[in-house]
């Protein structure tokens, strides 16, 4: 079996670049929202005038392309909003089988459109404490990334397996796109690292999903091989441990 990858076997010096990378973003992002987001409202406004003057398909076409634009810098906006000042963790008693099964509806959008047949297997397991909220948007992040990864002629195939093992609960989401190449896997934990075409991902994901697994006390790690696919493993404590509640 490959190595397993997570961020926590990179190198010391790596982790705290990462730290650092964060730590600066943080700084200074609500400088940074708001002096983007005024003139953003603005240009957003006007689009919206324009729009009743528009006559034409070509005037029409790139209105849309600019709103789809400016769709895009806030949802960027955002993303560096939640890792850099992530909102207070709220904790429940939550199954995670449902919180798995609402993550794929929130990600079924882009697994329909790329035709990817979805399977899952779900062990008996009991309720964790845990913010739901947050595990749903990092079980969605992976199936997106799951979604990107696969051939877009379909025959994409994801599994998710949901088991406990020792005091653990392991989930396994496995997919049979694209892999990622040996050089790259270090990186896909690092913040702004994509390997999307310029202008899709902004390289963000899986930091967040790593920061929402730690709040947890849990890890994700991954294993991948070219052309065959990927399988990242969550693993999330059965007791969470008290001093992160
Ligand atoms: N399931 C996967 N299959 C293949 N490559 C993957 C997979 N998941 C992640 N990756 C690789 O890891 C990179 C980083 O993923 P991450 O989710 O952090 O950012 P992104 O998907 O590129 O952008 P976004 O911020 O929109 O999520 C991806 O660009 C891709 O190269
Ligand atoms: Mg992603």
């Amino acid at each position: 079996m490959p190595d397993l990858k997570d961020s926590k076997s990179h190198p010391e010096g790596d982790r705290l670049e990462t730290t650092t990378q964060l730590a600066t973003i943080g700084a200074m992002v609500p400088d940074l929202v708001h002096k983007i987001g005024t003139p953003l409202n603005i240009i957003l406004a006007n689009a919206e005038l324009l729009e009743s003057s528009v006559q034409d398909e070509r005037g029409a076409a790139r209105l849309l392309a600019i709103n789809e634009q400016i769709d895009r810098i806030t949802t960027i906006l955002h993303a560096f909003l939640d890792l850099a000042h992530p909102e207070e963790p709220c904790f429940g008693s939550n199954s995670i089988q449902q919180v798995i099964e609402d993550s794929l509806i929130f990600a079924s959008e882009e697994l329909e459109q790329r035709a990817v047949c979805v399977s899952t297997s779900f062990a008996p397991a009991p309720a964790i404490i845990c913010d739901g909220n947050r595990l749903k948007d990092l079980f969605t992040k992976l199936f997106l990334n799951a979604a990107n990864a696969m051939n877009e002629e379909g025959g994409g195939e994801l599994n998710i397996a949901l088991e406990t093992c020792d005091r653990d609960l392991l989930i396994r989401v496995k997919d049979n796109g694209e892999g990622i190449h040996p050089n790259n896997l270090p990186q896909i934990f690092e913040p702004f690292f994509t390997t999307r075409p310029s202008g899709q991902g902004c390289g963000l994901g899986l930091v967040a999903a790593q920061q929402i697994a730690e709040q947890h006390g849990g890890t994700i790690q991954v294993e991948s091989e070219v052309g065959k696919g990927t399988t990242f493993f969550v693993r999330l404590p059965l007791d969470k441990p008290t001093d992160s509640l």
